[in-house]
């Protein structure tokens, strides 16, 4: 399906601030989800999308990441010792979900500079970007509805969601032309704008498509000290040239994972379907609400 994507960005050397105290010794990437840290859900939405390359932008203090994907000797065979065979095929799992290459980034200076980092890896071909705290709970992984789109117009493709008016101040947010029922041809992108100048309610969410030409632009962005690097930096370079871009309304439920409310949704809704903690949960929950 996704047969001209082969790889995948997955940036992960933010700082984290809006969690800290929790983030000041480990990666925010890392919090779980019941009992599967967020990151781990980006790599199968890569997995189940047919991506078996996985590229990590990491930075200081994001061991916990390589580890997390690497072969655990030790503890399998501690598993196995106990008679627990289950769960030490999960954990052997997981170091063989995919391919995994580590670059680093020196500073945090934005996602847009985080992908600069991994370019000399993506060569000439189009890849595909999930940010290491967006997850999206779907039948098809969202990915993969992206794809979709990709193959169809064959450049960039993003997310979409709709936010209410008051919570555009904190996303990308795009006018444009619909086209289909969910698909965008944008026209204009506003990173973090008033309601006043917002010119929809249509949030990027970070999952991407993107062509090297993506990459030209970015490292084309002048420098300016303080400021992050943003993708939307290159895609509003591209709209000025007249280059089309794409956005699409994906189906699923996303968590911000990032954001502290974000994860207590994802924690609630993960809760409350998984398989070993839900009665118990649901029973909590309905004792206290
Ligand atoms: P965020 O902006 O959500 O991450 O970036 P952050 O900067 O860590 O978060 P706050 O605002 O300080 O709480 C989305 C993804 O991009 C990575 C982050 O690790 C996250 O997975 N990122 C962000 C980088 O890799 N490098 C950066 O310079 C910034």
């Amino acid at each position: 399906m996704v047969s001209k994507i082969k790889k995948v960005i997955i940036p992960v050397a933010g700082f984290g601030t809006r969690f800290l105290p929790a983030t000041k010794a480990q990666p925010k990437e890392m919090l779980p989800i019941v009992d599967k840290p967020v990151i781990q859900y980006l790599v199968e939405e890569a997995v189940d999308s047919g991506i078996k390359e996985i590229i990590f932008v990491t930075g200081r203090g994001k061991r916990a990441i390589e580890d997390h994907f690497d072969h655990a000797g030790e503890l399998e065979f501690f598993l196995t010792k106990k008679g627990k065979h289950g769960l030490a095929k999960e954990i052997r799992k997981i170091s063989s979900l995919a391919r995994f290459a580590f670059v680093r980034q020196k500073e945090p200076l934005g996602v847009g500079d985080a992908l600069l980092q991994a370019r000399h890896l993506i060569g000439d071909e189009p890849v595909a970007v999930l940010y290491g705290d967006d997850v999206v709970y779907s039948k098809i992984p969202c990915l993969k509805q992206l794809a979709v789109v990709f193959e169809k117009f064959n450049k960039p493709v993003f997310a979409l969601e709709r936010v209410p008016k008051e919570m555009v101040y904190k996303y990308g947010v795009i006018g444009g032309k619909k086209i289909s029922s969910r698909t965008y041809e944008v026209e204009k992108i506003i990173e973090k704008p008033t309601i006043e100048e917002a010119p929809s309610n249509l949030s990027i969410v970070g999952k991407y498509i993107l062509t090297p030409a993506v990459f030209d632009e970015l490292a084309k962005v002048k420098y300016e000290p303080g400021k992050e690097l943003f993708l939307t930096d290159a895609f509003e370079r591209m709209l000025a040239k007249g280059e089309n871009l794409y956005g699409y309304e994906f189906k699923g439920i996303r968590y911000d994972c990032g954001d502290k409310l974000g994860l207590l949704k994802a924690v609630v809704d993960f809760g409350l379907r998984h398989p070993e903690v839900k009665k118990g949960f649901r029973e909590h929950l309905e004792s206290i609400v």
